[in-house]
């Protein structure tokens, strides 16, 4: 299972969501990998902390890497797994971001390199009982590529009026990658972050997405300071604060997950 965590709008949650939904799969037992396809390389520092660029130059590290070798000879190309790194946590690996996927981008558009995640990805599928992939925030190569390997798209949403009014096209980006590269895609839902329900604006902007008929899920993500302690700490909530109301929300989120989520529509 693939599942990519999607939104081209800013800071709405998607590196929080990724890392920390991992984590509890790989608290559970399950092998669980982690993608970072975002330059910023925010699950990276999360996950495994600075990379150190003497030992690991930035092209032969990680996703870009990864991507690097489809532009060279077939015969020299590593399997994929190779350029995955383990994390301090069971069961948790990361193929780490780097600062060289910008520079490469355009190479990979003009090589038409836009389905190699999904051929690396089918050959990841044995080693990995779950696939989480953090993208960055634009509807870029990176992310495009995402949408057309994953199973699942998740998109958080955080209670923002700008977030609410770019909703469109991001679903109308999501049906065109849908329709021209990807029918398998399924759109699980909308994820409901920072929601604060003593605020009137969280609520109101929810019920409007749910009489639209957005599909958003049940669970929904509280704000909470710790977030930013988990980043600081790096450390995700469920090895920080396994008791946190938030964590305990994530749990909530991931257990809809595994069982096929639960979303509320327009009666
Ligand atoms: N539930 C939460 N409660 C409080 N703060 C949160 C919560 N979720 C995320 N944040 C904070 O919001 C900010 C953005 O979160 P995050 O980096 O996960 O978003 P993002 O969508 O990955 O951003 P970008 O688009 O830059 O990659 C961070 O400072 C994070 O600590
Ligand atoms: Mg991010």
């Amino acid at each position: 299972m693939h599942r990519v965590i999607f939104n081209q709008k800013g800071g709405v949650g998607k590196t929080s969501i990724t890392c920390n939904l991992a984590a509890i799969s790989a608290s559970q037992g399950l092998r669980t990998l982690v993608i970072d396809l975002d330059v910023q390389g925010n699950s990276t520092h999360y996950l495994i902390g600075a990379v150190d660029a003497e030992q690991y130059p930035a092209e032969a590290q990680g996703v870009a890497g990864l991507f690097k070798q489809t532009v060279g000879s077939r015969s020299m190309r590593k399997n994929p797994d190779s350029f995955v790194w383990e994390t301090p946590f069971d069961n948790l690996f990361l193929l780490p971001s780097s600062p060289y996927l910008s520079e490469i981008e355009k190479e990979l558009e003009a090589r038409y390199k836009i389905y190699k995640l999904r051929d690396a990805l089918a050959k990841l599928d044995s080693e990995y009982d779950r696939i989480y992939i953090d993208t960055p925030p634009n509807f870029n190569f990176y992310s495009k590529s995402a949408l057309i390997a994953a199973s699942r798209v998740l998109v958080p949403f955080d209670c923002d009026s700008f977030a609410r009014q770019s909703l469109y096209e991001l679903m109308l980006n999501i049906e065109e990658l849908q329709e021209d590269h990807n029918p398998e895609l399924e759109l699980e839902g909308i994820v409901i972050n920072q929601f604060n329900g003593q605020a009137r604006l969280p609520g109101e902007l929810v019920a409007e997405l749910q009489s639209e008929g957005f599909p958003v899920i049940d669970s929904f993500l509280s704000s909470s300071v710790k977030m930013r302690e988990s980043h600081h700490e790096m450390r995700p909530l469920i090895y920080l604060a396994p008791s946190h109301k938030l964590t305990q929300s994530y749990i909530a989120l991931h257990q809809a997950l595994e069982k096929g989520v639960k979303k509320c529509r327009r009666s």
